[in-house]
């Protein structure tokens, strides 16, 4: 997944980007915001040896955001990410303390294209890997212009239903009102089934971004639906967010991925006014929606099967890995049965065996490992050849 992940990021123009499993504690409180969950309930963090306050980091984008401060790369800049993510979270199915994401980031553009080329990415991961039920939400948030009125208008709506919410927001309603929306307990999402929405009070900037994102996602034929109420758990987010959910998963962990942009990300952290787009996708949560069979390796393409002590599968193997076949062996001179058994296990599609006889004449006795198990004698000189042309031609062993 990892992978297949890195292949689509890096066709799209994503470079590389390894940031520390730890930073300055800071970095997360001002990046991802001081009153959310992440950073009040969840953060893993200690003082080091030299008294500095750190946190094992619960995701990357504010660490891609210290990195462009510190580094000034060009613009626009895009990287791609992947690695360990801690969140001192209840753990169940689907929600770890150690979890992992891969991700993107692009900083430097308000183009809603860029958007779209970031979710994008997000779409062809599950497409390729094939997720059952994927389902893309969409949202704007707003910005600074537009996100103030909006607040009065849903402060305003709130205040008349603040004694029906949940325990939690019929206190806490007020400080952060956006909040409220993303609350998953029955009595908020009840209470909240008519609020305003940030979608219907955007200033015109936001209105043609959001309508941008719309076309562009429509032109690439990504289907999306509209989700007024995704404002998602990090403070940093203005006009887009999204979320990927499989319906492969259970309710409240459904969800594969997701991003936005952020508008004022960066200068939080002290940098100058840049814009940024971003998504990151749940590994862990991939691998339970798509199942072991599909993730699982596939077998080599051959086994190589030595009788005469090992010295031939050393040589054999180590051309055929230079030459891009995936080819195994077993050690310990084992018994030709043994052999074949260790073959069968790793699921090899051919079995090239070395006997004596085969050894004195430079061949080797290629065998299918399933179906009718035909052999056909290959010189060891020809099999690279013989096994890259095996597969796209089923019949390629003829033989007996
Ligand atoms: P997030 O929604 O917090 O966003 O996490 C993204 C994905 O990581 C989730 O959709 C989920 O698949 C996975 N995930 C999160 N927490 C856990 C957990 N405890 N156990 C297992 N999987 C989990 C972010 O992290 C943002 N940095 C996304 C972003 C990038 N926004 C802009 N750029």
């Amino acid at each position: 997944m990892v992978a297949t992940f890195d292949r689509i990021a890096r066709n799209s123009g994503y470079g590389l980007l390894v940031t520390p499993l730890f930073e300055d504690i800071g970095v997360f409180v001002r990046g991802v915001g001081e009153h959310t969950d992440v950073v009040t309930k969840e953060m893993y963090d200690f003082s080091d040896k030299g008294g500095r306050h750190i946190a094992l980091r619960p995701e990357v984008t504010a660490q891609v955001a210290r990195a462009f401060i510190q580094h000034r790369p060009l613009l626009p800049w895009k990287v791609r990410y992947g690695g360990p993510q801690f969140r001192y979270e209840r753990p169940q199915a689907g929600r770890y303390r150690q979890f992992f994401q891969v991700g993107a980031e692009a900083l430097g553009s308000e183009d809603p294209d860029l958007d779209v080329e970031v979710i994008a990415l997000g779409w062809d991961l599950c497409e390729s890997l094939a997720v059952s039920g994927v389902k893309l939400w969409v949202n704007s948030l707003g910005d600074k212009h537009c996100r103030g009125k909006y607040r009065e208008v849903l402060v305003a709506f709130l205040a008349e239903r603040a004694g029906s919410l949940c325990a939690e927001h019929s206190k806490r309603w007020e400080s952060n009102p956006l909040r409220v929306l993303d609350c998953k307990k029955p009595e908020c999402k009840s209470e909240t089934a008519a609020a305003p929405w940030q979608i219907d009070h955007l200033c015109p900037e936001c209105e043609s971004h959001w309508s941008g994102v719309r076309s562009g996602l429509d032109d690439l034929e990504i289907p999306y639906e509209i989700l007024p109420r995704l404002v998602r758990g990090l403070d940093y987010y203005t006009r887009t967010t999204f979320e990927f959910t499989s319906s492969a998963l259970d309710g409240a962990q459904n969800a594969v991925g997701g991003g936005g942009r952020y508008g004022g990300l960066i200068e939080s952290l002290g940098g100058p006014p840049t814009p940024g787009i971003g998504l990151s996708m749940g590994v862990d949560r991939l691998m339970l929606a798509v199942g072991p069979d599909a993730s699982g390796p596939r077998g080599p393409e051959v086994f190589v099967v030595d009788l005469t002590g090992g010295g031939h599968a050393r040589r054999i193997c180590g051309a055929l890995r230079r030459q891009g076949i995936a080819a195994e062996r077993a050690f310990d001179a084992r018994s030709l049965k043994a052999q074949l058994r260790s073959a069968d296990r790793v699921g090899a599609r051919f079995a090239a065996i070395v006997g004596e006889a085969e050894a004195a004449r430079s061949v080797v006795t290629l065998r299918e490992m399933e179906g009718e198990r035909r052999q056909v004698e290959v010189a060891v000189a020809d099999l690279a050849a013989k096994l890259v042309e095996a597969r796209s031609a089923p019949d390629a062993v003829g033989g007996s």
